[in-house]
Formats: C-alpha cells, structure tokens, sequence
C-alpha cells in the first residue's frame, strides 16, 4: 500500500459511535444515502452507522456468551472501504474482549486499505487492545486463505458472489454478517433479478422487507447447506436502503440435512384450505377460520402454482433472530459501549448538543430490538394499518396499544422493529380480531 496514499488525505476528521476517523469529505453534506463516490474517493455511507453499531454490540454478545470459543477470535471486515466497521469493534468492545480480537481489513481498493491503516495509526483503539491487519486483494479469493470466526461482508448491491467462500472459510462455530443493498431484488420491486440471483419470488406488498430478510436466509442457509453447516438467525434487520442478516454458522451434516424444514413459503390472503395447512404444519396456532388471516406461511413440501400473484419464497419460515442475542441489544448496552461522551476542546469540534445527538443515533440503531426479542420466533407480523383495512375496521390501532392488548390476554406480543407500524405475536389470529376491536372501541372512547 506504499506509494497509495489517498489524494484526499487527510480530509475531514469525524466521529462515528465513540470511534474517531478521516472521511474525504463531511458526511453531513451528503445526505443519508451513500455518499456520492467520485473516482478515486473511499466509499463511505453515514446511513450504515446504525449497521456498525449492532455489529459492535452482537459481537460483544457473542463473545460474552461463548459463542466464539475462548483463544483468539479471527475477524474480517470483508469488504472495510473506510475500515471504520473493524476499526470500531476494536475500539469500542471492552478492553477484554478486544485483546482477543485479530481483524483484518480486506479490499481490493489499495486506496481504501491505505486510508484505512492511516486512520487506525492516527486513532488507535483507546485501550489499545486488539490487532488490526489490512488486506489487498478480490474477497473471493483471499477469504479462503485463513479461517475465521466472523466474517462481514458488506458489498455494493448484491453479496452472492461473496457468500460461498465466505462461508467456507468459518471456523466450526463462526458467525456471518450479510448486508444487501440490491433491495429492489430481495423485494420483489425487480423481479427478474430476485428470480435470477436468489430463485425467489417475493410479492410487493407491506412485508416485503420481511420477506426479502427471509430470502437472503433461505439463500444463506441453502448456501451453508452445501458446505455441511446449519444457520442460526441472530439478528435480521431492514433498514433504510438495505438489507442485513447476521448468522451463526455451525458444522453439522445432519442440521445441514435438515435445511428444508426452516424452508417455506408465505401466502398472501390465504384460503381456509390454506390456513389449515399452516396450522396442521405447525406454523400457526389454532384459530377459528369465520375471519381468514392476511398472510399464512405454508411448508415447502406443500404444493404452491409459482404463477400465482399471492405466494412469496421460497423462503426461511423460521426466527428470524436468536432471543438472547437480540435482548442483549438494550439501548444502555449500546450506550455503554458506543455511546460518545462530550469532551472539552473537542478536535471533530463537536459542543455538547453534537454528542448529544450522537448517543440518540446509537440508541435509535437498537429500538425495539430487546421488545421484539421474545417474539421473534412468533407466527404473524401484522401491519396495524393493513389489518384495519383487512378488518374494515375504521383506524388502525397502534402496535404498542395491540401489543398490550394480546399480553393482557396471555399472549406473547411486542411492537416489531420494522419500517412500518407492526406488531408481531404468536396469538391466534381469531384473537388478534378480537384485539383489534378492543383497541378500536378504546381509542373510540
Ligand atoms: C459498500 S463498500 C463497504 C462499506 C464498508 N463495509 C463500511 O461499513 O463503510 C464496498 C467495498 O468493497 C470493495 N470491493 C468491491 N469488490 C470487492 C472484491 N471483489 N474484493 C474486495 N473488495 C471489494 C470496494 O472497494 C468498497 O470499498
């Protein structure tokens, strides 16, 4: 990387979470969508801030909980342009856990790399644990040269050509980060390109984000299949412009057997026969059939027309997060660790509001998640707007109101982090009916 050093340099300094870096250019300028890249600028996206500090927090988790082993544990920010995704778990895991930590930073951007090691020498993790390493070279290529315990890859678009070998190269017990900004594809909006890359259709309705998640886990998990290893959903999130899944991978040929079970298929405006189906298969509860729920997912062994404009998938029908995991994801715990507090003489120049600001972003990039936690496993997730037309109901009740409403009653239920009002819960649909007129007559006075 000698002789590469970035034209820009040494640009404008800025904070992310608690850790310190360059960026070619003041990322309040462009926007929330990825900054403009003009030849020769390292890639940078402030709307992926959210996406780095639940990478922090996870593999905290993770580390905490075992998940990991207890030696050295092998990272790689895949994909790192800026390097500031490895460069913050670093800096901003516990001193204990960073020591163990080996990542490297892979691109095949000599620029990037060099940018990269060049904020890291400047603002070396303050505790000044851990070991950060650069790499040169195609991902598809060099992820095969060592083993590794957790892998992110974070692509332009579409992250099919890094998976395979990503994925070969976890350790037995491993995790993978996935984002995907194709989201036009994982939602059905381009549905050619979902059909070619994932084999998949996706129906344009309100759980499209939902179903694209589910998607990119059924690819995900096909792909580990192929190598004899199982996945385990940690944490799915859709935000803004992408899509991103983090899983742990295990090496088992008899879960790898398995992989068609956690495989199915999502019904738009099912029939009776339908719902049936679902609820002999195991994935719905019990309800009465006078009012038929809006959506069903139906096992892959069950006979679909792949024409018909209602069917989604194939897709994966099983949690989309690990319970643990996601109650980990606390706003105290994100601001523990990536929480920035006001210093005087600030070098980014930042007054108090400015922090202030930041710790309310950290927060934000976990809402909901430690609520949702208990539900994730859960059956329906229902769009409160969707379900009072569904119901010709008049106003939609809010999540939280359904939320209450469906516990008072003895289910499980919880406000979704989703991009749009939802709940999610294992309550029989015949009693998220009955809920739904309770809110209304409340809300009615
Ligand atoms: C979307 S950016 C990564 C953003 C980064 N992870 C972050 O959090 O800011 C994608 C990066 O992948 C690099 N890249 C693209 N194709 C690659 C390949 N085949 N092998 C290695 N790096 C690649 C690009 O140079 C670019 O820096």
């Amino acid at each position: 990387m000698d002789g590469t050093e970035p034209e820009d340099w040494p640009g404008v300094l800025h904070r992310e979470g608690r850790t310190l870096c360059r960026l070619a250019r003041d990322p309040s300028e462009s926007g929330t969508g990825p900054a403009a890249k003009g030849q020769g600028d390292v890639f940078h996206n402030p709307a992926m801030s959210g996406s780095r500090t639940r990478s922090v927090l996870l593999l905290q988790h993770c580390i905490e909980e075992g998940l990991l082993g207890n030696g050295s544990i092998y990272a790689l920010d895949g994909l790192s342009a800026t390097g500031l995704r490895a460069r913050r778990w670093l800096n901003e895991l516990p001193a204990q856990s960073a020591t163990r930590i080996s990542a490297t930073m892979g691109d095949m951007d000599p620029v990037a790399l060099s940018w990269a090691m060049k904020c890291h020498e400047e603002f070396p993790p303050e505790h000044g644990k851990g070991e950060l390493l650069p790499h040169l070279g195609d991902l598809r290529k060099s992820v095969l040269e060592h083993g590794r315990h957790w892998v992110d890859i974070d692509p332009y678009g579409s992250p099919l050509p890094f998976l395979d070998t990503a994925i070969q190269s976890l350790a037995r017990r491993g995790v993978a980060e996935i984002s995907a900004t194709d989201s036009a594809a994982l939602t059905g909006s381009s549905k050619s390109a979902l059909l070619r890359r994932y084999g998949a259709r996706v129906r344009t309705d309100g759980l499209a984000h939902d179903s694209g998640l589910r998607v990119l886990l059924a690819t995900v998990a096909r792909t580990a299949a192929r190598h004899e290893r199982s996945i385990e959903p940690l944490l799915s999130i859709w935000e803004s412009h992408h899509l991103r899944v983090s899983v742990r991978v295990l090496r088992s040929i008899e879960r790898a057997n398995d992989v068609e079970d956690s495989l199915g298929w999502r019904v738009a405006s099912p029939t009776a026969e339908e719902v049936s189906s679902s609820i002999e298969s195991g994935l719905q509860p019990e309800t009465s059939i006078d009012t038929l729920p809006m959506h069903c997912f139906l096992p892959l062994s069950h006979p679909v027309n792949r024409s018909d404009k209602r069917i989604s998938g194939p897709m994966w029908i099983g949690p989309l997060g690990q319970t643990e995991a996601m109650v980990s994801m606390t706003e105290e715990r994100a601001l523990e660790l990536c929480g920035p507090s006001a210093i005087e003489d600030d070098p980014v120049g930042w007054s108090e509001r400015d922090f202030e600001y930041e710790r309310r972003k950290v927060i934000r990039s976990v809402r909901h998640i430690s609520e949702e936690a208990g539900v994730i496993d859960a059956p329906h997730l229902i769009l409160v707007d969707k379900l009072a037309s569904w119901l010709g109901c008049g106003s939609p009740v809010s999540p939280n109101s359904m939320a209450e409403i469906l516990r008072d009653a003895g289910y499980r239920a919880a406000v979704a982090r989703y991009g749009k009002p939802a709940f999610r819960t294992d309550a029989p649909w015949n009693e998220i009916v009955s809920a739904s007129i309770r809110g209304g007559d409340v809300s009615n006075g």
